[in-house]
């Protein structure tokens, strides 16, 4: 029996379904039951039937499966793969920030962690965050805690005044203008797409920003034959297939998230293997009832 087999064999003996991120490897992928962007998994996470859901992805995603689905037990493929921008965001800054603001709402990327999220307004992904804001009754948004993300959508929204804090994605941060303009030269058909948690430099010599999710539906839409992706590069196993006779391309080879490369198949096996011996992701019941509310704001909102 191959790993495969004894992992679809030990998800149906112990009621378990597998959610996975895009960003992890494509063997995990292979594994999972649903794969998605932040926003799809957590809609997914709200709904899903099985007494246990296992992410393959990190602990902020695990814990909105948890918030959105207090009664399952939740377990993460490695509890150690967390993200850098949710750790740049506290939420004593935020709480200070509200009383010098008491007028902005808190908007709350969903990279964060649930102490973050009990104090936010709502919450949203990379792929609902131009809409969720638009329709905030709000004109002042404080935008938590990624300053690219909060750039891009004060560009699409510009009718809210916005309050930035100074987060940012490591992975997504080390691409420059210089690096897109040399791949650009090197594959000059090719279309670029790109993540919005990229520098202003780089969106702005981009043909599409959008989520992991827009930009495989992207690909999948376009004509083009060739595609430059500035995004962490999980999200190739995805794009190459659904797309084998397309040719995707990074920007550098740099762009790799280390907390998602700590997903693996053979972590995945073992953590069902002795799945009554893991730690499941566990939140008090006061933060449980506070750090829901922007989740569920954001699902109402994001429809
Ligand atoms: P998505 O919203 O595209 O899933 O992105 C999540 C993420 O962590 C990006 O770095
Ligand atoms: Fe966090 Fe960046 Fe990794 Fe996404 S790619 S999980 S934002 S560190």
């Amino acid at each position: 029996m191959d790993n495969y087999e004894k992992i679809c064999r030990l998800k149906k003996e112990k009621d378990v379904v597998i959610l996975a991120h895009y960003y992890v490897d494509g063997a995990v992928q292979e594994a999972a039951d649903f794969v998605g962007d932040s926003y799809a998994l957590a809609k997914r996470a709200a709904e899903v039937s099985q007494q246990n859901i296992l992410f393959a992805g990190v602990s902020f995603m695990g814990e909105s499966a948890k918030l959105l689905n207090p009664d399952k037990h939740v377990y993460m493929v490695d509890p150690c793969a967390g993200c850098k921008m949710a750790d740049m965001a506290d939420a004593d800054k935020i709480q200070s920030m509200k009383e010098k603001y008491p007028q902005a709402a808190v908007v709350c990327y969903v990279n964060s962690t649930a102490a973050v999220k009990a104090v936010s307004d709502v919450c949203v992904t990379s792929s609902n965050a131009v809409r969720v804001v638009q329709k905030l009754p709000e004109k002042q948004i404080y935008f938590v805690p990624d300053a690219h993300l909060a750039q891009f959508v004060a560009q699409e929204v510009p009718e809210k005044d916005f309050i930035f804090h100074d987060g940012y994605c490591p992975t997504h941060q080390k691409l420059r203008k210089e690096d897109v303009l040399r791949a650009k030269q090197k594959h000059p058909k090719a279309l670029m797409l790109s993540h919005p948690e990229c520098k202003q430099e780089v969106l702005a010599l981009s043909d599409f920003v959008g989520s992991t999710a827009d930009i495989i539906r992207f690909a999948g839409e376009h004509a083009a034959e060739e595609y430059l992706i500035a995004t962490e590069t999980g999200v190739f196993y995805q794009l190459q297939k659904e797309n084998p006779n397309r040719h995707f391309y990074p920007v550098t080879a740099e762009q790799v998230c280390p907390d998602m490369k700590r997903v693996t198949l053979e972590k995945t096996l073992s953590v069902l293997e002795h799945l009554e011996e893991q730690e499941e992701i566990v939140i008090s019941n006061a933060l449980m009832e506070q750090a829901k509310l922007p989740l569920e704001r954001m699902l109402a909102l994001a429809k």
